[in-house]
């Protein structure tokens, strides 16, 4: 009897790509999804790749007695909770939205897990945690700063109400980098919906002939070439890590009930290096300007992944140009749909 994995958000872009890791590491993954940003279409994805649609359940996990029936009836060892919005600019504006949505949604989620007797969860937190860092690569133990936007601020209050719960609940807390790229088959993939705020899908769209040109958002800071560094992490390698957190939490070899975890490459890229990158992958040009500033950008900020790969047992293991191929062939095969 495989051991099944309740996976929230489980349509998304992160979401759906460990559906299909949890699979081939021999997990039963069931996803709960309200569709609000991800699309069926992802479900197809996931039946090109395993064979079969996931058990799934349209639905928001604030809808506790849905999540109730559907914990009862499958009895998961183990949530991954990625159901969360997750676009900082969006977050400024519709603040409620995401504390709804973000924190609400994971005491939902606490709140039945507590219920009903399951006590194991993998957490999405993001390295927007850390603002600003005053040195980089950040490792685990750096301290956080003031969040920058509502956005960040949930997942701050997220790894706070989770470290008071660990007397009953063991979390593997991920902190992720910038997820970027698509399954190489290009069965999978970031889905747009609206205007990108990210920066790979803008570039991609762009290239497509989608948008007229890509703003690179300052090239006067404080860095090599004067454009933002960030450590952009293949969505494959992310996926993974999960697989890799679940695997420690129902093999019961975790040290403390709340571990926390920087999930990036420990490697940093400026804007530019990205660019270049994807023209040289693709043999390709991006239509390309430089602009001002963009409001609350991070100038630097990559991991310090010693403990994940200690603790875990976890490395990424795909470097940019791979990443650039990756974004690009999905950016095609959603042209031809
Ligand atoms: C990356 C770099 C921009 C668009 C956010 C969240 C983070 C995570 C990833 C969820 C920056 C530059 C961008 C463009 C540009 N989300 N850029 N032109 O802001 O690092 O992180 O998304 O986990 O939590 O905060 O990602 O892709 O928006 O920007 O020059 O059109 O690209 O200035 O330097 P960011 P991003």
């Amino acid at each position: 009897m495989k051991k099944k994995i309740l996976v929230t958000g489980g349509l998304g872009f992160i979401g759906s790509h460990t559906v299909v890791c949890l699979h081939e590491a021999g997990f039963e993954p069931i996803i709960i999804d309200n569709l609000s940003n991800s699309q069926m279409s992802a479900m197809g994805g996931i039946k090109s790749l395993i064979g079969f649609e996931p058990t799934f359940v349209n639905a928001n996990v604030n809808d506790t007695e849905v999540l109730s029936q559907l914990i009862i009836d499958h009895k998961p060892e183990a949530i991954i909770h990625f159901a969360a919005f997750k676009a900082v600019g969006e977050s400024v504006e519709k603040p409620l939205m995401y504390y709804e949505n973000n924190v609400v949604g994971l005491i939902s989620v606490l709140e039945v897990m507590k219920a009903q007797g399951i006590s194991n969860l993998v957490f999405s937190s993001s390295c927007t945690v850390y603002g600003e860092p005053d040195q980089v690569p950040v490792l685990e133990t750096t301290p956080t700063k003031p969040a920058q936007s509502p956005y960040g601020a949930t997942k701050q209050m997220g790894e706070i109400i989770l470290k008071d719960n660990a007397s009953w609940c063991k979390t593997q807390c991920l902190r992720y980098f910038n997820p970027i790229g698509a399954h190489p088959t290009a069965a999978l993939g970031e889905l747009p919906l609206g205007i990108p705020n990210n920066l790979i899908p803008y570039l991609t769209q762009t290239v497509a002939g989608l948008r007229n040109e890509l703003t690179v958002f300052g090239n006067d800071y404080d860095t090599p070439d004067g454009t933002c560094i960030r450590d952009y992490i293949h969505v494959m390698d992310l996926a993974e890590a999960h697989v890799k957190a679940v695997e420690r939490l129902v093999q019961n070899k975790q040290e403390e009930n709340f571990e926390l975890f920087n999930i990036g490459t420990g490697n940093g890229f400026s804007v530019l290096e990205v660019i270049q990158s994807f023209e040289k992958e693709n043999n390709i040009q991006v239509p390309h300007k430089i602009g001002p500033r963009r409001a609350g950008d991070v100038v630097k900020v990559w991991a310090d992944t010693t403990k994940v790969n200690n603790v875990l047992g976890w490395t990424a293991k795909r470097g940019l140009d791979e990443m650039m191929r990756d974004s690009w062939n999905w950016q095609l095969k959603l042209q031809k749909n």
